[in-house]
């Protein structure tokens, strides 16, 4: 059994991962920006493999404290799950410029400070995997409209993704951008293709298979590799 940690874990897919690596004898190391008020996530800690920790990922004070607390445990999977769409203006006529950059802290810079921060925790691990849930809506190749903060921000986070595999590749480490898909939750919506149930499950399939080969690639949470 594997210990995973997961950031934004108190809603949404970061809650279902929980529950689904919770249910397959694994430990969690839960994180969220306001546990006392993760109503959903704490009716879980009666299981003594969930651990619920605070990480508001965009917080340095925040982050130090959790990697503190963590000290040398050997974790297995970070999931870099925390994300924000942005602000709704963010189109060319209204783009809100402060909500984009916060966009790009929380989506793309996060997720790297984290994983830099825990790699002595991941190195130990027999498979280390870092997993940052990434969005098509950021693939290159893929045209669209809109949303620039938030296309943008995942565009970069493929990009960091794919530079720390290749630094990583020698150490044995595991580094890939995921797609879960358009999931029903408060970010996607309820006229989303996916439930979230669904849509970790097949995240968790992918994650669990994950090989040195496969790193520094995008992946689809139905196992399909994507083109960035
Ligand atoms: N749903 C989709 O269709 C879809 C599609 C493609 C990609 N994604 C990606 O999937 C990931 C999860 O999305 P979701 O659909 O589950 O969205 P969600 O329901 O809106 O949940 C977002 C999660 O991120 C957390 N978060 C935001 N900023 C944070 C911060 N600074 N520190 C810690 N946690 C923070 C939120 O915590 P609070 O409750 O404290 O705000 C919440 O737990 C995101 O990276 C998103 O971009 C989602």
């Amino acid at each position: 059994m594997e210990t995973i940690t997961i950031t934004g874990a108190n809603r949404g897919i970061g809650l279902e991962l929980t529950r689904q690596y919770l249910r397959a004898n694994n430990t969690v190391i839960a994180t969220c920006r306001n546990p006392s008020s993760a109503t959903d996530l704490i009716t879980l800690t009666s299981n003594p493999n969930l651990q619920v920790a605070q990480l508001d990922v965009t917080d340095r004070q925040s982050v130090d404290a959790f990697c503190a607390s963590i000290k040398d445990k050997v974790i297995d999977v970070l999931i870099n799950n925390a994300g924000v769409k942005g602000s709704a203006n963010q189109g060319l006529d209204d783009m809100d410029a402060e909500s984009w950059l916060a966009a790009f802290n929380t989506n793309t810079i996060a997720p790297f400070m984290l994983s830099s921060r825990l790699l002595k925790n991941l190195k130990p691990a027999d498979r280390p995997r870092i997993i940052s849930v990434s969005s098509y809506m950021g693939s290159i190749s893929r045209p669209g409209t809109g949303l620039y903060a938030y296309r943008s921000s995942k565009a970069a986070l493929n990009k960091v993704m794919q530079v720390m595999a290749n630094e990583l590749l020698a150490e044995g480490v595991i580094a890939c951008p995921v797609h879960p898909g358009w999931v029903r939750t408060d970010m996607g919506g309820s006229d989303a293709d996916l439930s979230v149930e669904q849509s970790v499950g097949g995240l968790i399939a992918v994650i669990d298979k994950l090989s040195m080969a496969q790193s520094g690639r995008f992946w689809n949470w139905d196992g399909e590799e994507l083109p960035w």
